[in-house]
């Protein structure tokens, strides 16, 4: 079985295919971990994210780059965002996403478009949102908690400079795929929106 988990930043997917992954039992790639290593490989080479040559080159990133602790920050997130425009980036990144998906018994992967491009013949489809100005509430509440300082103006700022760089890109960009479930977290606590989530692919699995 293979299940795809889509949606924009913060907007809760990361800990709902995680919860999903151990409730189905399926191996789990985060796909937004490959991107946010090739920005950070560009850093390191001293390249520029927005040229694709150099983009590129940072695809050879070394395995030990996955484990490190700064690929999970704000402005990784915002390199990965800008690497992952240019479409040699998205195609050096696509086989490993593709065979992940389809290894024997199946997984769970979560990104962008797993849904549309890796896997759209997955059996169940999630695509989680909630309103810009919410997800920037937590992401704030979240680095207050770290201990990183950074205004909710400044998040905010970069929550829609994100968003509009992912739906707007050419190659494969940020959009639900047709027969998506959609689960708007906004209103709900984690282990609401964990729950609203495993009742959606319940219903699509009972119907298929
Ligand atoms: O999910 P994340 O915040 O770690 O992703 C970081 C960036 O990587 C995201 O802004 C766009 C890109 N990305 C992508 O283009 N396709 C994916 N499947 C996953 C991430």
């Amino acid at each position: 079985m293979i299940i795809a988990v889509d949606g924009p930043t913060a907007s809760g997917k990361g800990t709902i295919a995680k919860a999903l992954a151990a409730h189905y039992g399926l191996p789990f790639l985060d796909t937004g971990l490959l991107y946010r290593a090739v920005g950070f490989q560009v850093l390191q080479n001293d390249g520029d994210p927005d040229n694709p040559l150099d983009a590129c080159k940072a695809c050879d990133f070394p395995e030990a780059v996955l484990d490190d602790v700064s690929l999970r920050s704000e402005a990784v997130g915002g390199l990965a965002s800008r690497v992952s425009v240019h479409p040699e980036v998205r195609a050096a990144l696509n086989k490993r996403q593709v065979d992940f998906a389809h290894q024997p018994g199946g997984a769970l992967l979560d990104g962008r478009d797993i849904g549309t491009v890796i896997a759209p013949d997955a059996d169940a489809k999630l695509f989680v949102t909630a309103d810009a100005v919410i997800r920037a509430e937590r992401r704030h509440a979240e680095m207050i908690g770290r201990g990183e300082a950074m205004s909710f103006e400044s998040i905010l700022a970069d929550i829609r400079a994100r968003d509009e760089r992912d739906i707007g890109r050419t190659n494969a960009p940020l959009k639900p795929a047709a027969d998506a479930l959609l689960l708007d977290t906004g209103d709900l606590t984690i282990g609401g929106a964990v729950q609203a989530a495993i009742a959606l692919v319940e219903a699509k699995l009972h119907r298929s």
